[in-house]
């Protein structure tokens, strides 16, 4: 079938995107799904700064490819086992095998042939139904429609707005998992975010129905911490050198629980240097895969520190895609409040100018 997909033709193009426009509005050939596979019809998809990261060439993929990772839609063909048309779907960036060690020892987000599909371009068992155009993160939601692996999909209830159910796939599994899974963010823990995107607010309402009271949220844009502000943070902190001394402050030392959601390796060192002795400074963010950090080795053990990397939130999506649509439906996640813009189609190149800027927090595609 033809289906019109935004498609990055090539990466590090300059800003404005607006003008530079990498992502072209193509119309491609979907082929139909093969076995274990689904054809989605997307209804929205969210921009998130990993698809940014492709566009600015920081995490280079193979090209051409058609973007979007964040996504809710309909099933229109099935197949898969469990999944019939009609069916309401959460579609998320690991497509976990269900077989390999890391999927056997519960860990779905390590799956090995999902992480070797996603850097290839390709659906789960190496699969293109985009005739040449590569996939991204086994999802391409920046289209009508989208084959799928079914292990990129969770079923979800219906009557959600979509541009609400998109959210889950990506920003709230990573941020709401790294609080609550990777963290451990509980009632006695003073807890700071670094980075106050989709990811990052989504972390700090997590934080905050675990009953985290002392919730620290610091960016560089001050709209983020207003934001931050209205969504319960107990104090917000500008980003920059002296990030770490105010959060010092305000904790008494450092905060115990430190997620940093900037996707920068010196803002990273800066959390790290804002937790607490005895404290967990996990990390979401995806520097380029050339930047490093440095930390006083001493501190670990000295400190009896932790530092951890969390991807997918550390999260199993078809538990916690539920789980936190139930906290959202019990007004325990509102997540809505992240939305900042509705986007079309062929708007996506000015939207990632804004999700660069700092302007957006998290804006969607809608489809239809
Ligand atoms: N681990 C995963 O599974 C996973 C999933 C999704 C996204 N990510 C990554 O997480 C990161 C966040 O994604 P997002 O979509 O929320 O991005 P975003 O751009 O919406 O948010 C990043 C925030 O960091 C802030 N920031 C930048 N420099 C800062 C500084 N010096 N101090 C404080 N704040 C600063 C920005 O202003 C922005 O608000 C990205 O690196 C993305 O690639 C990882
Ligand atoms: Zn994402
Ligand atoms: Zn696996």
């Amino acid at each position: 079938m033809k289906v019109r997909s935004a498609v990055l033709v090539e990466s590090g193009r300059p800003f404005p995107y607006g003008e530079s426009r990498p992502l072209e509005v193509r119309e491609l050939t979907l082929g139909p799904p093969g076995e274990g596979e689904l054809l989605v019809r997307i209804e929205a998809a969210g921009l998130c700064h990993s698809d940014l990261s492709v566009i600015d060439g920081s995490r280079p993929r193979p090209l051409p490819m058609a973007l979007g990772h964040e996504a809710a839609g309909v099933v229109a063909a099935s197949e898969a086992a469990g999944f019939a048309p009609g069916d309401h779907v959460v579609l998320t960036f690991v497509p976990a095998c269900g077989a390999c060690p890391a999927c056997a020892a519960g860990r779905p987000a390590l799956c090995g042939p999902g992480a070797e599909a996603n850097r290839a371009g390709t659906l789960l068992g190496g699969g293109n139904r985009l005739g040449g155009v590569f996939h991204h993160l086994g999802v391409s939601a920046f289209s009508e429609y989208a084959v799928v692996s079914a292990r990129s999909a969770v079923k979800i209830p219906p009557g959600l707005p979509w541009e609400v159910a998109a959210l889950f796939g990506c920003a709230v599994l990573t941020g709401a998992g790294a609080a609550l899974y990777a963290a451990e963010a509980g009632p006695r823990d003073s807890v700071a975010v670094f980075g106050l995107g989709g990811v990052g607010l989504s972390a700090l309402l997590a934080a905050r129905a675990a009953g985290v009271t002392t919730l620290i949220g610091v960016d560089v844009v001050a709209g983020k911490r207003d934001l931050a502000l209205a969504l319960g943070a107990s104090d917000v902190v500008q980003g920059g050198d002296d990030a770490v001394e105010r959060v010092r402050e305000l904790t008494g030392g450092g905060a115990v629980k430190v997620v940093d959601t900037t996707g920068v390796a010196a803002v990273l060192a800066q959390a790290y240097a804002a937790t607490a002795p005895g404290g967990v400074t996990v990390t979401v963010g995806l520097p380029s895969a050339h930047a490093g950090l440095t930390i006083p080795a001493l501190s670990l053990v000295a400190e009896e520190r932790t530092l951890r990397g969390s991807y997918l939130g550390s999260c199993v999506p078809r538990r916690d895609v539920p789980k936190f649509i139930g906290m959202y439906e019990a007004g325990l996640l509102p997540v809505d409040r992240l939305l900042s813009d509705r986007l079309r189609l062929d708007q996506v190149n000015e939207g990632f100018d804004r999700l660069r800027s700092g302007e957006a927090v998290r804006q969607v595609v809608i489809l239809r």
